[in-house]
């Protein structure tokens, strides 16, 4: 196992009406409520909140597009100057939040904040902030990492600091009782995704994170198809937290990451407007198929951990399993092939040649997904 720092400070506070609780993990500061395009209007949850925010000073910004957009969110910073707030509560999904780090962190930044995006910027402080997660899927409740979307440039890309993580997390369960089947869907394959990514690399003798990983990977499995078709509440709970706990730090300490599928997906989104988690869906098994030999032993352990497939066979049970895990996204929905979503075969060229340009040469555990290997794994996507 290598070394490792491990320490996440976010306050979950979970379960069914755990919204009433904000109030008391509220600090006595003027407050500003980002959200997005207005579901939680139309669910009750902006009633709740505003409920719990009687007697703060607020103010409110909303219109947080999916795959938050810079311009939207410099907005937010502006209004976060104008009206003095000292600190943010996020109520949303996955862009809400990612865009509440951001403005958490453009507003404290001196220069221009898009370098934090585009030149890797260090961020020295942050507005603080909490949040409320109305869809599990990305894991940015209790973790370091944002992803913002400038669309004059077509770019989509990520930042990480400690000092954006969120103070408190409310996950209520029942928040979930509104997602149409689209976003169910991207929350489950989004987090199985960022299992994988953490877990599928090479073995360096990690017992805990890879059992804590196989768990996950088997309980999305089994759940997913059940969360679709109920509102039973111990499945909305269990998918948040496992949805959470895909991506809050934990399962990744000590280990090689990957991120290929993830960067690759970016680019995708940015180009093709596709979601995150359709991005993924397609990318995943074609990078598990490309890079077969380099994830050898923990692609065979996945195959007889997760699916229960035998070693005896090792090329079988590496092809079923990469096989497999293609067919449970397109069980919940996701079209994992580029063909299905009418993109030209340029886009494998155009991708290639953009994260060239953005320096991400040298992808994955090993550092050997270069561009050349990145247009050969779009390539084979449809
Ligand atoms: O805008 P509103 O009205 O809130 O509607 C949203 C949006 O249209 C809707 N929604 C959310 N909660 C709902 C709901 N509708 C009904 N009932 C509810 N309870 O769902 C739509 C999609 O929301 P979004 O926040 O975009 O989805 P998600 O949570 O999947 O977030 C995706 C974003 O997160 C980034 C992605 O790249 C993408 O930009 N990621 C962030 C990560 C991180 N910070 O660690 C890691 C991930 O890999 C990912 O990259
Ligand atoms: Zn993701």
């Amino acid at each position: 196992m290598q070394n490792f720092i491990y320490h996440n400070p976010t306050k979950v506070i979970f379960g069914k009406d755990s919204i009433g609780k904000l109030s008391t993990v509220l600090p006595n500061a003027k407050i500003l409520l980002i959200y997005g395009g207005g579901s939680i209007k139309q669910n009750g949850i902006y009633q709740q909140v505003v409920e719990q925010l009687e007697g703060h000073s607020w103010c409110e910004f909303s219109g947080v597009e999916a795959n938050p957009e810079y311009e939207t969110l410099m907005r937010a910073v502006s209004m976060v100057k104008n009206e003095n707030v000292d600190y943010i509560l996020a109520v949303g999904g996955g862009s809400v939040i990612d865009g509440a780090k951001f403005v958490a962190a453009a507003t404290d930044f001196e220069g221009d904040a898009w370098d934090i995006l585009a030149k890797g910027a260090k961020v020295k402080s942050a507005k603080p902030l909490g949040c409320i997660l109305t869809l599990p899927a990305t894991g940015t409740e209790t973790n370091t990492s944002s992803v913002v979307t400038r669309r004059e440039y077509n770019l989509k890309l990520p930042f990480m600091s400690d000092h954006v993580r969120p103070q408190f997390a409310i996950l209520d369960p029942q928040a979930t009782y509104s997602l149409p089947t689209r976003q169910l869907t991207n929350g489950i394959v989004d987090a199985f995704v960022h299992v994988m990514e953490q877990y599928l690399t090479y073995p360096v003798n990690a017992s805990v994170q890879d059992r804590f990983a196989e768990a996950i990977l088997n309980n999305l499995i089994e759940i997913g198809p059940l969360v679709l078709e109920s509102k039973d509440y111990d499945l909305r709970a269990n998918l948040m937290w496992n949805a959470t706990q895909a991506l809050s730090g934990l399962i990744g300490v000590g280990v090689p990451q990957d991120w290929s599928t993830h960067m690759i997906g970016h680019e995708l989104t940015a180009l093709h407007n596709l979601d995150h988690a359709v991005t993924l869906g397609i990318i995943l098994p074609r990078v598990m198929q490309y890079q077969k030999e380099h994830k050898r032993e923990k692609l065979l352990q996945y195959a007889e951990r997760v699916w229960g497939l035998s070693r005896y066979d090792e090329e079988g049970a590496m092809d079923l399993a990469i096989e497999k895990t293609e067919q449970f996204f397109r069980d919940m929905g996701i079209k994992t092939k580029l063909s299905e979503h009418n993109i030209e075969a340029d886009v494998a060229d155009k991708i290639a040649s953009r994260l060239e340009q953005a320096g991400m040469t040298k992808l994955g555990e090993r550092q050997n997904i270069t561009p050349k290997d990145v247009k050969q794994i779009v390539s084979a996507s449809f």
